[in-house]
């Protein structure tokens, strides 16, 4: 027979067996740059993993094997659905799995404040499946507060009285809740994935636990912190530290130039330091999911302790700064060329955030192409990773990828993301005005180039 003991403990000992074993079923929620490729790595570890996704087109081609993110071919969709990979918009399945990871947008709203209304609809849709015993984990990007106070409240609404398990207290009537951040770098090949330490932070010891031991079936090292908030914390100070680093630069390049000093050659030669200098790069602005937003959850979140987060704010009003310099930089080089930016044949290359990916999230080049159409330029772009631009949340282009001949015919070609592919030195020789703002065009003397 049972004792009380043992009933409390069962739960718990039953995830932990399926975890070493490989029987756990992992649900992943949210299958697009994080989720997908987490996916395939539980996949590879043997686990029958069940993904979630409320967009219809992305269970559809994952459901005839194929691929919608450039860089995972779609062999290796076909893999993982021999292992039983199935993708699906059912949140029934839920009661099924035994882990369940929350990989669902985080975006900022109009006022540049927080929209949780994704990890909102997710928890509200998952609460009615939710099963003794389960791992529920939020990977999702927040800020520090969001699992105990967003994400708990809501599961715990569920027909069946659950409760997240806390303290000492798991059992029959509870499940898990852990918070792990994701710390994927897209185009970064330098680092396996796998090799990326993962911080987890559990409601209560046992969740923590597995939280780890989820973690640890495919990553080498996974890194226990005690609370969620303090695992939320860690995403953020990841995140502002390079938020707040390429904000430096970006003043520094600025100052630069007007010195005429070469950033880039002073931040190789700084890099040369073996220690206590550690190399950001300029550019033309932030892009990507990440380090354009997550900084201000921090900075929504702190107002709310009266406290005011400057070097956040700062930063914040440097990078976001950047494509106007961008422009103004265009219409300085051209107005030499005694030519106005207004009329003028204008050619971006690379839209992606940043190089050799294919995510145009919050890129600089959606900015600075409506930036250059509002003075009047006629704006055409190029990009190998994307056909057409159409519409996002703050921007609607319309624009078709336009072939790299004829460079002769722009008045400027701006260089804003420094795909690898791009063969740098015949686009100087063939263009009337190059305006570079990567340092693309290193090694190469021209006085067609502006560094900007
Ligand atoms: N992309 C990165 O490199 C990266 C790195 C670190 C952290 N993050 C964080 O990870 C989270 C996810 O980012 P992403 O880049 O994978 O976003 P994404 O937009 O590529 O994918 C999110 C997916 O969630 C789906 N979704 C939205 N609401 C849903 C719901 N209610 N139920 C099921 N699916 C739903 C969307 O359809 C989409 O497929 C964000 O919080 C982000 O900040 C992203």
């Amino acid at each position: 027979m049972d004792t009380l003991e043992s009933l409390a403990t069962q739960p718990f000992q039953s995830l932990v067996g399926k975890l070493e074993d490989r029987t756990a079923r992992i649900g992943v929620i949210g299958l697009g740059y994080v989720g997908l490729p987490l996916v395939l790595l539980f996949s590879e570890q043997k686990f029958k993993v069940t993904g979630f996704d409320i967009d219809a087109k992305k269970i559809q081609v994952l459901s005839r094997g194929g691929s919608y993110i450039v860089r995972i071919p779609e062999t290796e969709i076909q893999a993982a659905k021999a292992k039983g990979f199935t993708a699906t918009s059912d949140y029934s399945h839920i009661s099924e799995m035994d882990a369940i990871i929350i990989c669902v947008p985080t975006p900022l709203n109009d006022h540049h404040e927080p929209d949780l209304s994704y990890i909102v609809a997710t928890a509200q849709a998952i609460a009615p499946h939710v099963r003794a015993g389960q791992l529920i984990v939020l990977e999702s990007t927040t800020y520090p507060g969001t699992t105990e106070e967003m994400l708990i409240p809501i599961l715990e609404k569920n027909p069946k009285g659950l409760k997240a398990a806390r303290g000492d207290q798991h059992g029959k009537d509870t499940f898990f809740v852990a918070f792990s951040p994701e710390r994927e770098d897209p185009g970064n090949d330098t680092v396996a994935r796998r090799d990326i330490p993962k911080v987890v932070g559990g409601l209560n010891p046992e969740a923590s636990e597995l939280c780890g031991k989820l973690y640890g079936t495919i990553f080498h090292r996974t890194v226990p912190v005690s609370t969620p908030a303090a695992a939320e914390m860690t995403k953020l100070l990841e995140n502002i530290y390079r938020c707040v680093n390429i904000a430096l630069v970006n003043e520094l390049k600025l100052l630069s130039l007007r010195m005429g000093i070469d950033i880039w050659e002073v931040i190789n030669a700084a890099s040369t330091k073996p220690f206590g200098f550690h190399p950001f790069y300029p550019g033309p602005g932030l892009g990507g999911h990440c380090i354009p937003i997550d900084p201000f959850y921090l900075s929504w979140k702190a107002k709310e302790y009266d406290f005011h987060t400057r070097f956040i704010e700062l930063a914040g009003e440097i990078n976001l700064n950047m494509p106007y310099h961008v422009v103004a930089s265009t219409a300085a080089a051209l107005n030499r060329n005694r030519s106005s930016l207004n009329g003028s044949k204008v050619l971006v290359l690379g839209v992606a955030y940043k190089k050799d990916i294919d995510d145009l999230r919050e890129s600089p080049a959606l900015t600075i192409i409506e930036l250059l159409q509002k003075e009047g330029a006629q704006v055409s772009y190029n990009d190998p990773y994307f056909e057409y631009v159409g519409r996002g949340r703050k921007y609607h282009l319309d624009m078709a990828n336009t072939p790299l001949d004829n460079l002769e015919q722009y008045d400027a070609v701006v260089i804003v993301t420094d795909h690898s592919n791009y063969d740098y030195p015949a686009i100087v020789e063939k263009s009337k005005l190059v305006i570079d703002t990567r340092n693309a065009t290193k090694g190469i003397r021209s006085p067609k180039i502006v560094h900007c």
